[in-house]
């Protein structure tokens, strides 16, 4: 492989990459000149020491109505991130220690189950919340930062994109929110097609993604442009988990020769990846091999042959290499040994005692000098027993890391601008482990000592420089441009947030518009409004146009019903909205993509149009149809069944967000919704005193209250009952009352049994806007702890 430098233009170095590797860049889809046309990037050192992490041995149950569910809902339970012990836990990592260079692919390897997202997550800065890790990850010899982590590109497992957006629209979304504010549209647009390019998707640039529903990219395309999505942001450090998965051997293989493409022009590449081909085996530089958690092997991926065989399991003839180490690490391979699990604990001994020896250092050439195979065996039988005990080895583990206060992952403190500072400082110059200037190598040590390793990790970086020395002396030939400067520091004037807050919200609106574009606004909907307004119509035709009491009692129903229908709907739509985005708010939150306040106001508001354009409809039809009283006041009954609609969406909003369980969001709604309506003040009037002040909890008595002042406010209605009301002439009403067949009606109030007076000025508006207000503040709190 050999790397060639153009030199600079417009500032940035353009790295032309020339791959020789079995001829793979010609098979290639991508446009390898197009990967070459990124910039440079700054190079940065990742490394990890003894990494160990604890899972929940009994998962949490989701917030319903059983057990203790129903108090987390409500705030009384236990603060869901609460801690376990590790005697709660189960511990899936187990001292992991290594590194990943510029330019070096690193794929962490092992049978399902092993702990590779677990420990990639751990190196991305992703701790998952239940999980409890230990250990120390470094980029260029500092503590991970929230800046930093959104430097980090990311690929998760399962591809998460929004399957309606064209390929081209996902990214240029994503690069409108991710790529820094001082670059142009223009500029963000042609980074966009500048990765469409290198990722070879120009054939499917304006295909949507697609799912089960609907027919999108090939799942290789799909997995691409995930990929892309993080190249957008042109990161030094990509981690991918399971690219390949899915992906037919042609695709997979381009995949990785991308990747290779990208690692040699000077990105850290750590991917997981399961039972690679011979060909995609070969393109790695380090395998990282992990049997539940344990790691057996840690070398140059051509060298470990040489270590199996050394350790008598030689790759049997024919097998690929890559087949037998995972068999190896799954204990199906029994050699001399009884049983195939003693095998795998015999390697995990042997391994872990070698890297003992030399820690974050690679298992292969010294072997024979450490006489592992002897010692390792005599060792066997006591050691196997020790591993086979989770607790005695939490217990090694811990009592390793004791006076290290190590750096419990996943959790950012007050520090951490310090910490992003140091970073600035110490990524000031070459990031050679064994060519850092001493008086950085200095500061990394400081830092370190910082977090109490007492000069240890200085010995640490020495040792794994001196490890590496054969691969740092190859890159060493290639002439990369290797003046980097800091991570943190990486862009003119690097802020927290890529885009400003006005072009997130803009563009989150967009996008949260396009997203359903075959959803929003369609047919049915549109059908569903005009029948049930038609048929309300019919059913109450004209029946506000009659000043009786008697068509005043239907009216009511008529008033209750709109405003009802339009909230019940509302609210079970928004009830989705959460739970549908909570995976893409996490995953693009962890990006740092944009702040939580623009995405949730962006998103609520694309909302709006919908939710209110054809139910307005739906009023016209009914207001029309029904008769209601004429005039300006039409106006003033649209506004107050859309704001109450408001409210009833943002009420979904809450539930969902809250619950975030679409189950149990519904149910939750149906009981609150029903029973506000039962209180609302058209089925029951009556309510006993003790229970009473529901009522003032519902929204929809406040909306009723209101639309019934908006219909009777000031007007004098006639009690026919003693007469024929059909034949009631509401331009001539005296004369009936002349004849004893009606006579006026002295308080409204009491004949609609109200507990608002009809005739006082509507402040139920204020309550509705207050309500609103605070339910969107509700339903932000709620998400920022969701999201946390
Ligand atoms: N949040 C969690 N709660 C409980 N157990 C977990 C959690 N996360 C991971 N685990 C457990 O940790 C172990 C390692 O999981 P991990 O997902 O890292 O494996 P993997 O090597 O990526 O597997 P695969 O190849 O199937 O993706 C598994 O036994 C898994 O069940
Ligand atoms: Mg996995």
């Amino acid at each position: 492989m050999s790397h060639t430098t153009n030199g600079a233009a417009n500032g940035s170095v353009a790295v032309a990459v020339k791959v020789e590797s079995g001829g793979a860049a010609a098979a290639a889809a991508a446009d390898t000149s197009a990967v070459a046309q990124f910039d440079a990037v700054q190079e940065v050192v990742v490394q990890f020491k003894q990494i160990c992490c604890w899972v929940p041995k009994l998962v949490a149950d989701p917030p319903t109505f059983s057990k203790a569910g129903a108090a987390r809902l409500v705030g009384l339970g236990p603060r869901k991130d609460a801690r376990q012990s590790k005697e709660e836990m189960r511990q899936v990592l187990f001292d992991i220690t290594g590194s990943c260079e510029p330019g070096e692919m690193l794929a962490l390897m092992g049978p399902s189950g092993g702990g590779k997202t677990t420990l990639l997550s751990i190196l991305g800065g992703r701790t998952p919340k239940q999980t409890r890790a230990e250990g120390q990850v470094m980029f260029n010899g500092a503590r991970i930062t929230k800046r930093v982590k959104r430097q980090i590109g990311f690929v998760l497992q399962d591809d998460l994109l929004y399957a309606t957006l064209t390929v081209y629209e996902t990214l240029l979304f994503a690069a409108m929110l991710r790529l820094p504010k001082h670059k142009s549209k223009a500029e963000k647009a042609a980074r966009v097609e500048a990765v469409i390019k290198a990722l070879g998707l120009t054939r499917c640039r304006d295909t949507i993604i697609g799912d089960q529903l609907r027919r999108g990219v090939s799942g290789g395309e799909r997995k691409r442009v995930s990929v892309g999505h993080e190249l957008l942001i042109n990161p030094a450090i990509l981690l991918l988990d399971e690219p390949t998965s899915g992906l037919d051997s042609s695709a997979a293989r381009k995949l990785v020769e991308l990747l290779r493409e990208l690692a040699s022009a000077g990105r850290c590449i750590i991917t997981t990846i399961h039972q690679p081909s011979s060909n995609i085996y070969r393109q790695l530089d380090t395998v990282l091999l992990l049997s539940q958690g344990h790691p057996i092997f840690y070398g140059k991926g051509s060298e470990a042959a040489h270590w199996f065989d050394r350790l008598g399991f030689a790759c049997p003839f024919g097998t690929n290499i890559a087949d037998w180490i995972l068999d190896l690490a799954s204990g199906e391979v029994a050699g001399k040994h009884p049983s195939g699990e003693e095998a795998r604990l015999h390697l995990i001994a042997c391994s872990e005692q070698f890297l003992e020896q030399d820690p974050g250092g690679y298992c292969g050439g010294e072997l024979d000098a450490f006489g592992l195979e002897l010692r390792a065996s005599s060792r066997r039988s006591s050691h196997a027993l020790e591993l086979q005990d989770a607790a005695a080895v939490a217990a090694k583990v811990e009592a390793g890391l004791a006076g290290a206060a190590a750096a419990v992952l996943g959790e950012e403190s007050g520090e951490e601008e310090a910490h992003a500072d140091a970073a600035v400082a110490v990524n000031g110059g070459s990031t050679h482990l064994g060519a850092l200037p001493s008086n950085k190598a200095a500061a990394a040590v400081d830092i370190e000592a910082g977090g109490g390793d007492n000069g240890k990790r200085g010995s640490w970086l020495q040792r794994r420089g001196s490890s590496k020395r054969h691969m740092l002396a190859d890159r060493a030939a290639t002439g990369l441009d290797r003046s980097a400067t800091g991570l943190a520091a990486s862009a003119p004037g690097a802020s927290r947030w890529g885009a400003s807050y006005w072009t997130q919200f803009t563009t989150l609106f967009i996008r949260a518009v396009r997203v359903r574009r075959f959803e929003t606004l369609s047919h049915q909907d549109f059908l569903q409004f005009l029948t049930v307004g038609l048929v309300c119509g019919m059913i109450w035709w004209q029946v506000g146009q009659k000043d009786t009491l008697y068509a005043a009692q239907n009216a009511r129903g008529l008033l209750f019903f709109e405003g009802l229908f339009l909230c019940f709907r509302t609210m079970f739509t928004s009830l989705f909205v959460w739970p549908n985005e909570q995976k893409m708010m996490l995953k693009e939150r962890a990006s740092g993509m944009y702040r939580l306040s623009a995405f949730y106001l962006a998103r609520t508001a694309s909302d709006i149009p919908s939710d209110l354009s054809i139910p307005s409809i739906f009023i016209a039809i009914i207001y029309l149809m029904g008769g209601l009283r004429h005039g300006g006041w039409f106006f003033l009954n649209w506004l107050t069944v859309l704001l109450s609609t408001l409210v009833a969406q943002t009420l979904g909003l809450l539930i969902g967000a809250t619950v975030m369980v679409v189950k149990t969001a519904q149910t939750v709604a149906a009981v609150l919704m029903l029973t506000f309506m039962l209180v609302g003040g058209f089925y029951v009037t009556s309510i006993p005193v003790w229970i009473a002040w529901i009522k003032w909890l519902s929204f929809l008595t406040y909306t009723f209250s209101l639309l019934m002042k908006l219909e009777f406010g000031g007007r004098q209605l006639w009690d026919c009952s003693i007469g024929d009301d059909e034949n009631f002439n509401p331009s001539d009403p005296w004369n009936y009352v002349a004849s004893g067949q009606c006579e006026p009606v002295a308080d409204l109030n009491d004949s609609f049994n109200t507990s608002v007076d009809i005739n006082s000025p509507p402040w139920e508006a204020a309550v509705l806007v207050g309500m609103l207000l605070a339910f969107r503040l509700a339903v932000y709190i709620a998400l920022r702890k969701k999201t946390q």
